[in-house]
């Protein structure tokens, strides 16, 4: 099974980034704990702080893996083009929020990717991810 966990702006910086919305732990040291509990999925990891390489990630994967793993971060409630490019693929894509935006400030309240998601986990922590690899499986 292929999945891509692919994060969106600001991501880079956790563990560093408002800890006590985000906690101290990277992602780079949690996708290393992934890796080691899930050895027999391939699992990659993308990140980028730039629209476009977030799209053109989508569209390189989305034809070919068996789930995508998307937290755009703040795109999520500006990017319509990232919306599309969602709709456009096969891949399932379940969209994760590390915060439940639901809690924070209301332009935190939409997002441009939800109707097209086969899944969204919200406010669980970096764990939401895991829960989203489990989903897949
Ligand atoms: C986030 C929530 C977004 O509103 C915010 O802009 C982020 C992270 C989350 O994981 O909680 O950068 O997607």
């Amino acid at each position: 099974m292929k999945l891509l966990i692919l994060n969106g702006p600001n991501l880079n910086l956790l563990g560093k980034r408002e800890p006590e919305i985000y906690g101290s732990t990277t992602f780079v040291e949690y996708f290393k704990e992934l890796k080691e509990k899930y050895p027999t999925i391939e699992l990659s990891y993308f990140q980028s702080n730039i629209e476009g390489e977030i799209i053109d990630k989508l569209h390189e994967v989305g034809f070919d893996y068996d789930g995508i793993i998307l937290n755009a971060a703040a795109y999520t409630h500006t990017s319509v083009a990232i919306g599309d490019a969602v709709k456009a693929i096969e891949t399932p894509v379940i969209e994760v929020h590390i915060s439940n935006v639901y809690a924070r400030e209301e332009f935190r309240h939409h997002s441009y990717i939800s109707a097209n998601a086969s899944g969204i986990i919200i406010g669980c922590g970096l764990k939401g991810y895991e829960l989203a690899i489990q989903s897949f499986l």
